[in-house]
């Protein structure tokens, strides 16, 4: 009989990579989705016809339970979250009980359905649920040591980073209180054409191809300087999965192991189709950011070793296929005369 996996972010960058993936290996996949109208629920089901879905919601425990004892999943991936830092200042509270408390309740709904609630059950726990958590570089912050390991410290620079911390702790908690097979990915920033518009490389990605096309002039950006170490999301999602196939559940960092500036990212993203970026590119302080993250770079040495995982995109590749992407969109909406959205797929 095939796997189940259960995705929470479905309708986000992650969900949709990892439901591909998982359904190439011959899972049957289930995605959460919240709301009563979701577009983002039929964008994803045209993209992937094959997906299922439950409804549920991470801000709601009685969601979860139905939704894990309608599935009966082999493993549960928590992909779930507002997954944008500056959010987190403007509404610390929801992104708390989204992101924070929402891994609770998923942990909780694995423990209820799985009987791991019950001492006897608890004893001989085999045969259970698995479970992914996103985790984030962003919980490194104000970097203790470079590049970052699974033993780095973490320092987290935004309420973000600082809830992702809570949600890494408590699944690592549930795997020593009740053996639960619960593992933390430590992924770093990872970027695709199905990234959303706010995030700085698909921010910059859409602009170029709209400078190209002559509809807008400039870009308005703020920390030139942050450095990050970014991959390719349909890389990433391998990891993911991998990480739930180990003897042991333990935590994973997952990175390129280089490091950019947003000011490279620019400048290769206007390379691209023949511009100089520093014709275009605007600063407006308004974007920095209250306290920010400066440099991230991973080590995904324990992946690359224990995993035999390794990212196929390089930082090139990755800003190319970007460019590329906006701009045949672009051009096809230019043609046609509609607005271009910043969600294409
Ligand atoms: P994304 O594109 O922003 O997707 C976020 C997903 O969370 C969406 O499907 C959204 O669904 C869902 N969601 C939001 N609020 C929810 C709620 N109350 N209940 C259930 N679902 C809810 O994020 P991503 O880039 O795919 O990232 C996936 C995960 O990895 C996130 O947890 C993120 O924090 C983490 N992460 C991402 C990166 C990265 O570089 N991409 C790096 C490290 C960690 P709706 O359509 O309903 O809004
Ligand atoms: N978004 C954005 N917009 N960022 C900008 C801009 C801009 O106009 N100008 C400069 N930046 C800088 C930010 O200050 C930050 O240092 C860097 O670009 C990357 O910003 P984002 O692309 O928004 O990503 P992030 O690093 O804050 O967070 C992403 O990666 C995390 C993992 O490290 C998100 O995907 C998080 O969900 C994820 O956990």
């Amino acid at each position: 009989m095939s796997k189940r996996a259960l995705i929470t972010g479905i309708t986000g960058q992650d969900g949709s990579y990892l439901a591909e993936h998982l359904i190439s290996l011959g899972y049957q996949v289930w995605g959460l989705t919240r709301g009563q109208a979701n577009p983002r629920k039929d964008r994803v089901s045209r993209l992937i016809p094959d997906l299922r879905f439950v409804d549920g919601d991470l801000m709601d425990q009685g969601s979860l339970v139905s939704a894990v004892d309608a599935v009966q999943p082999d493993e549960v991936y928590n992909l779930g979250a507002i997954s944008f830092v500056p959010m987190s200042w403007q509404q610390p509270e929801l992104v708390t009980e989204v992101n924070g408390t929402g891994v609770l309740r998923t942990l909780e709904a694995i423990r209820m359905v799985s009987g791991l609630n019950k001492p006897a059950a608890r004893a001989g726990a085999t045969g259970q649920i698995r479970f992914y958590q996103a985790s984030s570089s962003e919980m490194f912050g104000k970097v203790a040591q470079t590049p970052q390991t699974e033993t780095t410290s973490f320092h987290p620079r935004s309420p973000y980073g600082v809830v992702k911390t809570y949600g890494h702790y408590i699944t690592r908690n549930y795997r020593e209180s009740y053996g639960m097979y619960g593992v933390s990915g430590i992924l770093f920033n990872h970027e695709s054409p199905r990234r959303g518009a706010e995030f700085v490389t698909r921010k910059i990605s859409l602009a170029v191809a709209q400078i190209k096309l002559g509809l807008q002039e400039k870009l308005s950006l703020g920390n030139l300087d942050a450095e990050r170490d970014w991959g390719f999301a349909g890389d990433y999602v391998r990891a993911m999965h991998l990480m739930l196939q180990q003897d042991e559940p333990r935590d994973y960092v997952v990175g390129t192991g280089r490091m950019h500036t947003v000011r490279d990212v620019a400048r290769v993203a206007f390379e691209c189709v023949g511009l100089n970026w520093e014709d275009h590119v605007v600063i407006d302080p308004g974007l920095v950011r209250p306290a920010e993250v400066e440099t991230l770079c991973a080590d995904s040495g324990s992946a690359r070793k224990e995993l035999g995982w390794a990212p196929e995109v390089d930082f090139t590749g990755l800003i190319q296929m970007m460019v590329e992407s906006d701009l045949g969109q672009a051009q096809l909406v230019h043609e046609y005369g509609s607005v271009l959205s910043g969600v294409r797929w």
